[in-house]
């Protein structure tokens, strides 16, 4: 198939590449670079460095003809969301229509769409969440899923684009970004293995549901499927308090640090869980990589990339304008 993943530089979505490159699907990564990164493109997924607010991606589909569109490039903070909602609804809503249009236009059959467990519902009314749980964000970037999730039945209705919806609980795994607004353990363990001090908001009881990226990639994969249609959460129906996560990363990175809190976010949900039996039923998916086992994988690919960082000089601007221009054929 001819794929086109949209912030496939980015964490999830360079990992599906990978996914969709091994099972041998031709890739086209459409990425403004804003976050994303170069390392993280697959070598033979072709790079369209460009956004997906862009007139000029109507280009892109008119050429390429793709059969698919996997959808990931988002402002996918909840911060900068509060902040900054017409930001986050140029991204999130406007730059998913321009899509979508394309889409319908250029012959799409399908398209595979993004979404938040850990937003959409809103504080949970009974745990873990299931897909028929009341949808109530409390924050424009949950606003935002939600209306990217009705679009999608909306252009199914009128043109017949087929699509699927995932619901992702907190996504963790190598290639996180630290810096931007990751997820804790991401945080964590590359502080802890810097050797520095990581700030637990609030009292640390907190909950969430952390689903590792290779499991998302399965599930990204069998979504790909002629046949598949609906929308899914995609999950591992368990919590874990950042206290846990904190001890369990100070175990595996044998980190010198103490536990130390900060103020609480205000307005932080206190506990957030999703439920993964429709897709397990439907679809056959679960979560396979324990939390354990991930927690490894992360930690072991985030010391991998602070020893490579030590070794290496840092590239100039002109070296990575060079790089991006190689890559766009
Ligand atoms: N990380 C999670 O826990 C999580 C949970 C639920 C849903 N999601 C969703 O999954 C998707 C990917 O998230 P991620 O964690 O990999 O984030 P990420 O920031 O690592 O990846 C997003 C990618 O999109 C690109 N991008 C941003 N704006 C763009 C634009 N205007 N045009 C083209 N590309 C643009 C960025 O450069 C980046 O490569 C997002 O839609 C996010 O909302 C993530």
């Amino acid at each position: 198939m001819k794929i086109a993943v949209t912030g496939g530089a980015g964490f999830i979505g360079s990992h599906i590449v990978d996914g969709y490159i091994n099972a041998g699907h031709d890739v086209v990564v459409i990425d403004d670079m804003s976050s994303g990164k170069l390392d993280n493109i697959n070598p033979k997924a072709k790079l369209v460095q460009m956004s997906i607010t862009a007139p000029e991606l109507e280009e892109v589909f008119q050429k390429e003809r793709f059969d698919l569109v996997n959808h990931h490039a988002a402002q996918m903070s909840v911060r900068v969301s509060v902040e900054n909602p017409l930001f986050d609804a140029e991204l999130n809503v406007k730059g998913l229509l321009n899509v979508l249009e394309n889409a319908r236009k250029y012959g799409v059959k399908k398209i595979i769409f993004a979404s938040s467990a850990g937003t959409v519902y809103g504080e949970q009314r009974y745990f873990p969440a299931d897909e028929k749980h009341g949808k109530n964000p409390v924050s424009q970037y949950g606003v935002t899923k939600l209306v990217g999730e009705k679009y999608l039945f909306c252009y199914q209705a009128l043109y017949g684009l087929q699509y699927v919806v995932l619901r992702y609980t907190n996504v963790y795994g190598p290639r996180q970004n630290p810096h931007g607004e990751a997820g804790v353990i991401a945080i964590f363990a590359e502080k802890m293995l810097k050797g520095e001090q990581p700030i637990i908001n609030g009292d640390g009881t907190q909950t969430r549901d952390y689903v590792y990226v290779g499991d998302v990639v399965q599930a990204n994969m069998i979504a790909s499927k002629e046949d598949v249609v609906g929308t899914f959460n995609c999950s591992t129906a368990t919590e874990y308090s950042v206290n846990t996560i904190f001890q369990l990363l100070q175990l595996r990175t044998r980190a010198r640090v103490q536990k130390k809190h900060g103020p609480a976010k205000e307005g932080e949900q206190k506990r957030s869980v999703a439920s993964y039996d429709k897709i397990r039923h439907v679809l056959g998916w679960k979560p396979e990589v324990s939390f354990q086992e991930g927690l490894n994988r992360t930690t072991d690919w985030f010391a991998e990339s602070i020893a490579k960082q030590a070794v290496s000089v840092p590239p100039t601007k002109a070296d990575k304008k060079k790089k991006v221009s190689e890559k766009v054929k």
